[in-house]
This record gives C-alpha cells, structure tokens and sequence, in this order.
C-alpha cells in the first residue's frame, strides 16, 4: 500500500515570528503527519518525523543507522553527505560495535561523579569571563556571544581535552566553518583539517608530557591510535562547542525575553536545575535533529520504511509535542522535568550531557547573580538569530546592566 502522506521538499529551518520557536511548518505537519516523505537535498527522498513518541522510537530502534555511508545530511552541508566510510574514530557516525568501543573510552570522562568535582573550576571561569566582558564597559552594550558564551565554552571544552587556551580563537574560526551551511566545500574542510591539526600537535605535546586530560589519557592507555585519538577528540571539541554556546546566548535571549521566569529563577535558586532542561527543551538548539537510515525494511504506525531510505528525526518538533507535556510552547522555568529530546535518545545521545547541564546552570547564575538588571541592548526583533546554521542560536547578543 503507497504511503498516503506528504512530501516535504526540505526540512523546514525558516522561523516564525517567535525567534524561539521552531519553523511553524514543523508544528503543522506534527499535528497531521508526524510522519512524513521528505525531499533531501541529494534527491533522495526519505522521511521525516515530526511526533515525540516516533522520534523518540526510532531513537532506540536498532534497525536505525547512524554509518556515515549510509546517511544523508537533511540540510545542504557541504562535508555532511559524501557518504563514504567513517573515519576511524568518527564514532558519531558508526553503530555498534565500533560505536561502542569508542563510546567505552571516553565514558568515565563524562560520567556524573566526575563532572560534579569539576563545579568549581567551572565558577572560576564563568567568573573571569564576565570580569572580563565586563572590564571597563561602564554598563555596556557588550556582545554576550563573544563576550561570554563562546569564550566560556571554548574554555570548558579546551580544559576538558588539554587544548591550550592560546589555540582558542583559531579553534572557534575552524568550527564557524565547519557548521556553517552557507560555507564552501573548501573552507568547511579546512576547517576539519585545522582542527584536527590542532588535536595532531596536541597529541604528540601530551606524549612528551603526560597530563590530567582527556587526550593525555587516551595517548597514555594505549588503546586508540594517533589518528583515532584526533577524530575522536575533533568529535568532542566539536560536538560540544558550538552547542554549548548557543545555548548560553540563546537561554540568556529567551530569560531576557520572559522576564517573569527570570524572576521566578531569581526568587528561588532551587529551581536552577529545572530552568535549565526547561531551557534546552524549549530551545532545542540541535534543530537539524538527527540523522540515521533505515538499515532494513520496517514498519512504523503502517508507514513502511525501505532499506536505504534516510530519515530525518525533529528533536525540535517532538520537544514541542503535546504528547510530551502540556503547554510545550510555553516557557516555564518551573516546570517538572520531562524527558525530553534536546540530548537525543538512544546509545548515540549525548556524551556530555551532564557536563553542558553544569556548564549551562553555572553560566546562569553567575551571568544573572553579577547582572541582576541584565537587559538587551537592541529591540529583540534586531537580534540576529541562526536559521541557517546546523545548531540553533544568536550570531550576536548585545546587552546592557
Ligand atoms: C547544551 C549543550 C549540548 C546539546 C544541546 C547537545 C546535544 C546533543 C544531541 C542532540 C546529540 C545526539 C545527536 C544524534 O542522536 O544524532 C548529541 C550527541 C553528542 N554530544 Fe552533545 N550536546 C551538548 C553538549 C555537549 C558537550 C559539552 C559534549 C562534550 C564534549 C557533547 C558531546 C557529544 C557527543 C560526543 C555526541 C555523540 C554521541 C554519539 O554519537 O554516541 N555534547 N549532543
């Protein structure tokens, strides 16, 4: 039986008039056909899903791919869809076993106990980074995205790994290419190869000189090659970089912009933890979503997906789902966690979790405890928002206290 469904020709990325709101033709097509035909950018047309429950199924089916030679990127990327074989290390792109045994190295690095004794490191460097944002600017206007997110991100990630800080602002330069959508082939390359070339003089600096990081323990177990090690830490700094900082800008945006949560959070600090998952459902900054392919033929709610077919999985659309929560298009830093998708699901969610849920508590409370009369410094309407990039956010946020 043919699927009675529509095919969309792109995943919709253009917002409404809500900045925070993902594009409305998502909360449409949710409502009638949480599953959908979808056009990718190669011609191929595969699905794309729309609804929480079948998102969030498909997350943990194991008849789901994630082989980089079997994806195809959902948004004109220029390095996402060469389809060819994962690199080794590139374990975002592989299934298990492979996937697992670089998932196993890297675990006890992210792992709950440990990210809790990093808490008063972080504070430090929330702390320096707005002294230094806010060094001699009287009350502003500065630009929060450069002024803090990014730098308190950069930082975090860097000292996780044993990235020197002075390698920094080449670093941010070669991911702003490689997630740009709108970069050539060339300079999206160039980016990769500028940040594995960062990690390469990393790795050979830690085996002169061991060291208490992440990439110095991997060198010293022994276990990865060189050029596993590269890839695998290249997939880190950069799954964990510009996520982390959008969602700063972006949650500070949004808190700005619901004043009445941000005084509910002032009130009661116990709701700092809340205010956050709250934050990263509401926002879901990885609104691209995910990527996978139905690895043999299946059936979901009637729809037949072919051996092959690309899907394309909506974490934005399916955090906004009724069948979630009620009033999922409301912010409510109240509101009793949900388990939602911002992180993913599955054995491909995300590694560092814990670490962006600290990173992101503590670079709110130390931006609105130092900044109480913290204000947007341009009419919302002129913040320059991020459809166009793989993650979510703000290219600038100028503010003012
Ligand atoms: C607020 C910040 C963050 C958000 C919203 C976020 C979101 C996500 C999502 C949605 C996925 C799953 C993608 C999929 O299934 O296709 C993912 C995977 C991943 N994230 Fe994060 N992430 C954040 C921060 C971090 C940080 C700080 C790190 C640490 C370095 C990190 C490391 C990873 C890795 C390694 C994966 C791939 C896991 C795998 O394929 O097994 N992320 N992240």
């Amino acid at each position: 039986m043919p699927d009675n469904v529509p095919t969309v020709p792109g995943l919709p990325m253009t917002r409404g008039r809500c900045p925070f709101d993902p594009a409305p033709e998502l909360g449409a097509l949710r409502a009638d056909h949480p599953v959908a035909r979808m056009e990718f950018p190669d011609g191929h047309v595969g699905w794309l899903v729309t609804g929480y429950p079948q998102v969030r199924r498909l997350l943990a089916d194991p008849r789901m791919s994630s082989r980089a030679d079997a994806l195809r990127s959902p948004i004109p990327l220029p390095m996402a869809s060469d389809r060819t074989e994962p690199a080794p290390g590139m374990f975002t792109a592989m299934d298990p076993p492979e996937h697992t045994r670089y998932r196993r190295a890297v675990a006890g690095w992210f792992s709950a106990r440990r990210t809790r004794t990093l808490e008063p490191r972080l504070r430090e460097l929330a702390d320096s980074h707005l002294d230094a944002m806010a060094s001699g600017r009287g009350g502003g206007p500065v630009d929060l995205v450069t002024g803090f997110a990014e730098p308190m991100a950069a930082s975090v990630i860097c000292e996780l790994l044993g990235v020197p800080l002075s390698e920094r602002p080449a670093f941010a330069r070669a991911i702003a290419a490689l997630f740009a959508v709108h970069s050539s082939a060339e300079e999206a390359i160039a980016g990769w190869h500028a940040v594995t070339g960062l990690l390469h003089r990393l790795v050979e600096a830690k085996r002169a000189e061991p060291a208490n990081d992440l990439i110095a323990a991997l060198v010293a177990e022994g276990r990865l090659s060189d050029e596993e090690i590269v890839t695998v830490g290249a997939v880190l700094l950069t799954a964990g970089y510009d996520t982390s900082a959008n969602m700063i800008a972006l949650g500070t945006f949004a808190l700005l912009e619901h004043p009445e949560q941000a005084a509910a959070l002032a009130a009661d600090t116990s709701l700092a933890e809340r205010a956050v998952e709250e934050l990263l459902r509401y926002l879901t900054v990885v609104h691209a979503g995910g990527i996978r392919a139905a690895a043999e033929d299946l059936e979901l709610e009637g729809h037949r997906m072919a051996a092959g077919d690309a899907v394309s999985l909506s974490f934005a659309a399916a955090n906004r789902d009724p069948a979630l929560c009620a009033r999922p298009d409301e912010l409510d830093v109240t509101r009793e966690p949900v388990p939602h998708l911002a992180f993913g699901h599955g054995i491909h969610q995300c590694a560092g979790q814990q670490l962006a849920r600290l990173e992101l508590r503590i670079a709110f409370e130390a931006l609105f405890g130092r900044f109480p009369g913290l204000r947007l410094g341009v009419p919302a309407a002129e913040v320059r928002t991020r459809p166009d990039m793989v993650i979510y956010g703000v290219h600038e946020l100028p503010v003012t206290w």
